[in-house]
């Protein structure tokens, strides 16, 4: 595998909430005014061998990850506004700690965004690009990414997209082939958001692309294509952070018990821009879609219908601007156990999103490195663990399961560096 040396380019789409924490964060890191909380590749060990061998390293011991330092950021926004202007704005850390990263933070701007309104109808930006057609400003992406590569002196470089939530959009002809795809760009085609624009910049740059949004952007034939022709790594979509984390936590619980479920109501208040943008019904049809999958594929109704054949599963978002980034979510699930007896479950996270998706960001990006370096490329199934809504190829269903997740992606650095996998069947302990 090729060693991480040299400078890594951090491209965000997308300077909001979630961004500006994720690089102050990095940034409070490098100074020890803070700890990376919440991240694998930071905190994270891996057990090697036997139990008895008592081999626990940390995870970026035992796979060669970039490290902090070499992290560069690069960003797009339709706000002119630089990163701590923005980190401000979005009011999720406090002042004093922003104050005191003010000079890194300052030096971010973000380039001019490909931007429609149509897309996210929520947002209207005057620092967007302003050429004619979606193929042309693909051209411009890949002129700004090459840019940012010279001017920073870089090896390499990974791509998150970190901005809003596009409207819903289901795959069509257009996004079947990437013939198809360039020659929509060429024409204009409407199914070609922002977002794809984007991936296709990143992807012909040989670019790994990850996305943090319940768009359909790299998941769609076309980019599969892509990304195997040019071996890059691709992964996706919408981080799992709050309540989706606990869904995926709690539900795989309740099938190991055999528990049955007749209801799950999930409801959730936020006040923060990407609350606003969900507001629009566009949008929120985007992300109710990722965030009821989930349940589903958990369950598994067709194999128990009798616990799981007929649960009624609701999840609402409500745009209360008070809570800003502060997200309440409220869950209230009816189960029921032993000769169909019910029982409920209540559940108030109060939580704070960006806090709980920075990390993501960071292990994302150094995960997506390392399997570039490693010469993986397509969908990368074993960073599931990050999404609500994981990619697969079309013939798999995907793995919801956060502790499957887990498994597979240590067992993937396992495999990686040639170690044993670990079944934790044991039966050698008692022979
Ligand atoms: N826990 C979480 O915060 C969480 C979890 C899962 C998914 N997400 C998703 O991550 C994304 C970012 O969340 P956030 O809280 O930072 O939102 P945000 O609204 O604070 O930031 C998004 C930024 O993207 C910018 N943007 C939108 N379209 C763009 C484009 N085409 N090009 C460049 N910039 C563009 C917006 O101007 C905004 O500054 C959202 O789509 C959100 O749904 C967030």
């Amino acid at each position: 595998m090729v060693e991480p040396k040299g400078k890594l380019g951090v491209l965000l789409i997308g300077l909001g909430a979630v961004s500006t924490t994720f690089i102050a964060g990095v940034e409070a890191v490098k100074k020890g005014l803070g700890d990376p909380i919440g991240s694998l590749t930071q905190m994270g060990t891996i057990r090697l061998g036997k139990r008895t061998e008592k081999k626990i390293p940390k995870i970026s011991d035992f796979v060669s990850l970039a490290v902090l330092d070499q992290l560069v950021f690069g960003a797009w926004d339709l706000f002119s506004e630089d990163a701590y202007a923005a980190a401000v704005n979005a009011g999720v850390l406090e002042a004093d700690l922003l104050k005191q990263l003010k000079p890194e933070l300052e030096k971010i701007r973000p380039m001019k965004a490909v931007f429609d309104t149509r897309y996210v109808k929520r947002l209207q930006g005057t620092h967007v690009k302003q050429d004619k057609t979606k193929w042309e400003l693909a051209q411009r992406l890949i002129e700004d990414i090459e840019q940012f590569k010279e001017d920073n002196d870089l090896e390499r470089t990974v791509m998150i997209w970190c901005g809003s939530t596009e409207i819903f959009i289901s795959p069509s002809g257009v996004h079947q082939s990437l013939e198809s795809l360039e020659a929509g760009m060429k024409g204009n085609d409407e199914n070609i958001p922002s977002s794809m624009i984007y991936a296709y910049a990143a992807l012909k740059l040989g670019i790994p692309f990850a996305n943090g949004a319940p768009n359909l952007t790299v998941d769609i034939p076309a980019f599969l294509e892509l990304a195997e022709g040019n071996q890059v790594p691709i992964c996706g979509k919408d981080f799992k952070t709050g309540q989706t984390l606990m869904k995926t936590i709690l539900a795989p619980g309740l099938k190991a018990r055999l528990l049955g479920l007749s209801g799950w109501f999930s409801t959730n208040i936020l006040g923060n821009r990407d609350g606003e943008v969900l507001d629009d019904p566009e949008s929120f049809k985007t992300k109710e879609e990722s965030k009821l999958s989930v349940l589903e594929y958990i369950l598994q109704p067709e194999v128990y219908p009798q616990l799981y054949g007929d649960f009624y599963h609701k999840v609402r978002i409500n745009y209360y601007p008070p809570r800003r980034d502060n997200k309440e979510g409220w869950d209230n699930l009816d189960i029921f156990g032993w000769l169909g007896y019910p029982m409920q479950i209540k559940i108030d996270f109060l939580c704070r999103d960006s806090i709980l998706a920075a990390p993501l960001v960071l292990d994302l990006v150094l995960f997506l490195d390392l399997a570039k370096r490693a010469g993986m490329s397509g969908i990368q199934e074993w960073l599931s663990f990050y999404f609500k809504s994981p990619m697969t190829p079309p013939e798999l269903y995907p793995e919801h399961d956060l502790f499957i997740q887990l498994m597979k992606l240590k067992n993937t650095l396992r495999f990686m560096r040639g170690e044993e996998q670990i079944t934790h069947l044991g039966m050698d302990y008692y022979e």
